[in-house]
């Protein structure tokens, strides 16, 4: 499998505070990739890194073999989209303004708002589930709802890679789940998905590739079968727990013996 998204040998820190030193990663193209760990271990860090929003203060990240930092903002942002974590939404905007905003890598000053644009926001806000919510004002839905507005927005931008900090947060499980599917059917129509995921069961079930971090490192990789065992979970989270198949899928399933 390829991969045209790449960060070698990255060092990542904030100021005086490091977070991850040398760090390598390559993320397989059109596949489904779950980055797992602890609180604080450095997967936003991370992820910001791949798009561009921290700097490596040594190594290098690339897309298609160039260095991030030399791609022009809206060719990169037409390549790759970026949901983070903990968004604010500006006051006094509605739905349906704010998942436009999604499409201005696709936009010329001279030409804003082309059907093109129309139909991607209206096909990500139905894909999302906000269509009823489309003139609704953002700061008054429930957190879920509003979760959900977010992802409509990186949906618009309709970029190849979908980059994605803990998209399941706030919402209740069959939108979590609903979310997962929709990644893995994007994924099976080519794109290539990164999600940060914190309930391990959810990431071997949906993901093709899990991605271990600890203390800035990766210290494991690979086919959800292949990583996630009771061994992996004791050295990365610190948790005694059995591991058996899901009974639905097969998949690896953490079953925590505390
Ligand atoms: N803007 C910042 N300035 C300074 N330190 C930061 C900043 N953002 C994160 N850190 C620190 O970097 C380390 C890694 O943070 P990061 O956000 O990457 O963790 P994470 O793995 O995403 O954790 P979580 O699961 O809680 O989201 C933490 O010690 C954190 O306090
Ligand atoms: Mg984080």
């Amino acid at each position: 499998m390829g991969s045209r998204l790449t960060a070698e040998d990255v060092t990542l820190g904030y100021g005086e505070r490091m977070v991850s030193t040398r760090v390598s990663l390559a993320v397989p193209d059109g596949a489904f990739t779950a980055i797992v760990g602890p609180n604080a271990c450095g997967k936003s860090t991370l992820l910001k890194a791949f798009v561009r929003l921290l700097t490596p203060s040594s190594g290098t990240v690339r897309l298609d073999g160039r260095d991030v930092s030399g791609h022009r903002p809206k060719m990169f942002a037409r390549q790759v989209g970026f949901l983070p974590q903990g968004l604010i939404a500006p006051e006094n905007i509605v739905v349906r303004r704010l998942v436009a905003r999604g499409r201005y890598p696709h936009q010329s000053l001279l030409a804003a708002g082309s059907a093109a644009d129309e139909e991607a926001v209206r096909s990500a806000m139905a894909v999302a589930g906000v269509t009823d919510l489309a003139e609704r004002p953002v700061e008054e839905l429930s957190g879920g709802q509003r979760q959900r507005v977010w992802i409509a927005m990186v949906l618009a931008q309709e970029t190849p890679y979908l980059l994605l900090d803990e998209p399941t947060t706030f919402l209740d499980i069959t939108h979590q789940y609903d979310l997962l599917a929709l990644f893995a059917r994007l994924r099976d129509e080519g794109r290539t998905i990164v999600a940060v995921l914190h309930d391990i069961n959810q990431a071997c079930r949906f993901a093709d590739h899990i991605v271990a971090m600890k203390g800035g490192r990766v210290v494991a990789q690979g086919a959800p079968a292949d990583v996630v065992d009771a061994a992996l979970m004791q050295e990365v989270f610190g948790l005694p727990s059995i591991v058996m198949a899901n009974p639905v899928t097969g998949t690896p399933m953490v079953v925590p013996t505390v």
